[in-house]
């Protein structure tokens, strides 16, 4: 069943999404060569407390950390360390915050340095997938037009979707009905209603969209060892389109 959420319920969720955009706009700022995701890591955690709001991520299913910071062929869930970030790398960042009974989730790819033409250009299709699912994501489509809009943006560019992994409803819950996978045919799926709330978070790989999970249990990477970016934001299905609610 997916949630419907009031006016209030959406109002209420804005909090924990304003969180979660100023964090992760602050930490990005942070991200330079040498740094650690640690470090990083350490930051965003102090910057959610601060705010009187809990990391979402730390804790959940034992995950240790505020952030999952994914680099280069790192595809989610990557977990901060003392790895020093290096000129060239793209780093993924996603970050969820707890407040006011209600999650936020959102996630960017960042370049360290100078980067390749090629990995800029996986990082933009990768945004642009976003911005294109959250376009379908209104009251009337159906949830696979938000699918078939992220996958046609990325694969027309080229680039390859991860299965593997999907976007969830949002709330009280920091993962909800529906499952919002990154690739689907257009017309179908439940129909999207105001109220509804989605984290829509492509995976979108350099190469095949094979993904792999290493030995640390949760760190996924690309099959191939190819690059891969992730952007996510939560939105509301409003009576006028999709209301952004982790904006950075
Ligand atoms: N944005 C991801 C998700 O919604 C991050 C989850 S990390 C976890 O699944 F640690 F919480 F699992
Ligand atoms: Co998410």
């Amino acid at each position: 069943m997916i949630i419907i959420k009031s006016a209030k319920e959406i109002e209420m969720m804005r909090r924990p999404g304003r969180i979660v955009g100023e964090v992760l706009a602050e930490v990005s700022e942070k991200v330079k060569v040498g740094v650690t995701t640690q470090e990083l890591d350490a930051l965003a955690e102090e910057l959610i407390l601060r705010r009187g709001a809990k990391p979402a991520f730390k804790g959940y299913r034992g995950y240790p950390s505020t952030l999952c910071t994914s680099v280069n062929e790192e595809v989610v869930h990557g977990i901060p360390s003392r790895r020093k970030l290096r000129e060239g790398d793209i780093l993924s960042i996603d970050l969820g915050v707890f407040s006011q009974g209600y999650y936020g989730d959102a996630a960017v790819t960042l370049p360290v340095g100078n980067i390749s033409k090629e990995a800029q250009g996986l990082i933009e299709s990768t945004k642009r997938s976003l911005y294109k699912g959250i376009e379908a994501a209104v009251a009337g489509n159906r949830l696979y037009d938000v699918s078939f809009a992220v996958q046609k943006q990325a694969e027309g560019d080229g680039y390859s979707v991860v299965r593997d992994f999907v976007g969830h409803g949002i709330g009280t819950s920091l993962h909800e009905e529906p499952q919002v996978p990154n690739y689907g045919s257009p017309g179908k799926g439940p129909l999207l209603k105001v109220g509804m709330v989605l984290a829509i978070e492509p995976m979108i790989n350099m190469k095949g969209y094979d993904v792999r999970v290493t030995g640390d249990d949760w760190t996924v990477v690309t099959v191939d060892g190819s690059l891969s970016a992730h952007f996510e934001h939560t939105v509301a299905i409003g009576s006028n389109g999709a209301v952004i609610l982790t904006s950075i």
